[in-house]
């Protein structure tokens, strides 16, 4: 059952993707205790979705079935093989995880589709799989550019991901609206705005109406609350200020005071 389902609405979703960071295990665990400590002092009215990278995955689901944190957060993964039990050497299958107690998946991240050219179909393959394997996708849809076509950019990938999927399976997704241009790590990024970000989300809302629709794209301290805050942004998938524990934290704060 999707997070969002499990708790009353109106509520905003975080997605906290530490991409490949922290280096340690040890470093992973002082910020899920730091996060399962604050939450601790702000109302039950958070859904939190963790990422961390797959070497984690494992003492991360042991935390989350042991502390208390585990009825706070959830845990997810941030890419799945495009099959289950293929040879493909490097790869971790959507079953695996599932097992390890993973419920959600970012599928189509930026960095996969443009850094590691992971094509529309390959997300597409990601997607069907993530779904027969009972995991909840969290979808990144984003432009590289916001030029003039960045209307039909968004529509187009949003056909090619969501190819052959029923009604039924896309409703099952979370969307994040994640322009390329916005995520921290790219030269020259800087975040956009909620009212811009509405404009992209109205799309992807006129594709697929039903599902919850995110932000991401260097979301952080000094703007969370300006998309937060915005009706018709559910939540927000935050990158780089997730593992700086004291941002995120705050990050938090701010979310349970909306
Ligand atoms: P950022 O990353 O918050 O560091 O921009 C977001 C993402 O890449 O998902």
């Amino acid at each position: 059952m999707s997070l969002l389902n499990n708790f009353a609405m109106p509520k905003k979703l975080i997605i906290a993707n530490w991409k490949m960071l922290p280096e340690t295990l040890g470093e992973a665990q002082g910020i899920l205790e730091a996060v399962d400590e604050h939450l601790r002092i702000l109302p039950s009215n958070i859904s939190l979705v963790v990422c961390p990278p797959f070497v984690f995955i494992e003492e991360v689901s042991k935390m989350l079935q042991t502390t208390e944190l585990g009825q706070r957060a959830v845990l997810g993964a941030q890419d799945i093989a495009l099959a289950d039990g293929a040879a493909l050497t490097g790869e971790v299958s959507g079953a695996q995880l599932e097992k390890l107690g993973v419920r959600y998946v970012i599928i189509g991240h930026s960095e996969r589709r443009w850094k590691l050219g992971e094509s529309d179909a390959v997300v597409n393959e990601k997607l069907v799989r993530a779904l027969a394997d009972g995991l909840t996708p969290i979808v990144c849809i984003g432009e590289r550019e916001r030029d003039d076509q960045f209307k039909d950019t968004l529509r187009n990938q949003l056909e090619a991901t969501f190819a052959n999927i029923s009604e039924l399976d896309r409703q099952r997704c979370i969307i994040a609206y994640e322009p390329v241009w916005a995520i921290s790590t790219n030269p020259g990024a800087r975040p956009d705005t909620p009212e811009n970000a509405l404009e992209s989300i109205a799309i992807i809302r006129a594709f697929i109406p039903d599902a919850p629709v995110l932000y991401g794209g260097s979301v952080n301290l000094d703007n969370a609350q300006s998309f937060l805050s915005t009706n018709g942004i559910d939540g927000v998938l935050v990158g780089g200020a997730s593992v700086r524990t004291q941002e995120f934290l705050k990050i938090l704060t701010i979310a349970s005071a909306l």
